[in-house]
């Protein structure tokens, strides 16, 4: 069993007495090891969730839990220890070096000069910047996506469990938004923490993330998987954050893997491992085949059929 790295238990924030909460009774659990994307319009309150794990606001009512235990028993300089946090417009020291910058929490620490520029290379490297070329420069002879980079390799300068992420890829292009989303997978398959990350972008939650919270005016209204949530939007706004082209990107969620069954697939094309069934999708499409082989992680080989295919989306095949 893993256990829970943050829990929210009817949490709320009142900036003012006259206006509504900015985070009205939320309830929240986020596992070790799982990823979670808080999603909603503007001003609906995910900056404000996100601080409060951190105490950079603090609850009007409620408590958070950080491993279980309550954060404002916490050690602030302990609890900050165990949160990377990425905040929401990079916020790099402009007059600091990269390595500088990635090495803040290190220095409070006391880490010794040889373990900092270890560290910062190691860090540099897990982000694709390239340390001998990077270490030096200053931020804002960057790039957006460079230092949105940067930002990510400082909030895990001392490999905390937990990472807050509020909106890192936010104002980039959509190449240089898919190559760090791609980072953030393949520095969870390897790291296996916390996340919790605030975006606008459903499909960057739907990619990214194991659950997807949705948020609308302070309140939690939907918390499920993405697939769950493409199948059965719970309210028509959660439908519109959706948006267009829902059953695609269930398909896309989707591994090929998990949908086959018998039938005879004797000279079918294969689907490369790890396929989902928007690749099969595309596939059938292309070959016209009513069945396509797939390979498991294990090497066996299985069989996926276009009645199968159209029966995950409650349609039917053609
Ligand atoms: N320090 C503050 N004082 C007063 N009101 C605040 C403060 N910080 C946030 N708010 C208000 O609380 C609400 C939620 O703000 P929050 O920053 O959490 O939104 P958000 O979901 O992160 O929005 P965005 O997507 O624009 O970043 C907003 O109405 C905002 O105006
Ligand atoms: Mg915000």
């Amino acid at each position: 069993m893993t256990g829970i790295a943050i829990e929210f238990q009817s949490v709320s924030k009142s900036f003012s007495a006259k206006l509504r909460p900015a985070v009205d009774q939320i309830d929240l659990k986020v596992h070790q090891g799982e990823t979670v994307a808080l999603i909603g319009a503007s001003g609906c309150g995910k900056t404000t969730t996100l601080k409060m794990i951190n105490r950079l606001i603090e609850p009007t009512a409620g408590a958070i839990l950080v491993n279980g235990k309550d954060v404002r028993s916490l050690p602030l300089l302990e609890l900050r220890r165990s949160l990377g946090y990425v905040i929401q417009h990079v916020g790099l020291f402009p007059h600091m070096t990269v390595a500088a910058n990635i090495a803040i929490v290190p220095r409070l620490l006391g880490w010794d000069q040889e373990r900092i520029h270890r560290r910062v290379d190691e860090l540099l490297e897990l982000v694709h910047l390239p340390p001998a070329e990077f270490r030096d420069r200053r931020p804002f002879d960057l790039s957006g996506g460079q230092q949105q980079r940067v930002g990510v390799a400082r909030a895990l300068a001392v490999d905390p469990p937990i990472l807050l992420m509020d909106e890192p890829f936010g104002a980039l292009d959509p190449i240089t938004r898919a190559s760090l989303q791609n980072e953030i997978l393949e520095i969870q398959r390897k790291l296996r923490k916390a996340i919790v990350i605030v975006t606008h972008d459903m499909e960057e939650a739907v990619r990214l993330a194991d659950r997807v919270v949705v948020m609308q005016a302070g309140k939690i209204v939907m918390d499920a998987s993405p697939t769950e949530m493409l199948l059965h939007p719970s309210t028509p706004f959660v439908a519109s954050l959706l948006g267009e082209g829902r059953m695609i990107k269930l398909l896309q969620t989707l591994k090929a893997v998990d949908h086959t069954g018998p039938g005879s697939c004797e000279g079918a094309r294969e689907l490369p491992q790890g396929a989902s069934l928007y690749d099969a999708l595309n596939l059938f499409l292309e070959t016209g085949a009513p069945a396509l082989a797939v390979r498991g992680a294990d090497g066996g080989g299985s069989c996926l059929s276009r009645e199968r295919l159209f029966e995950v989306t409650g349609g039917k095949a053609a």
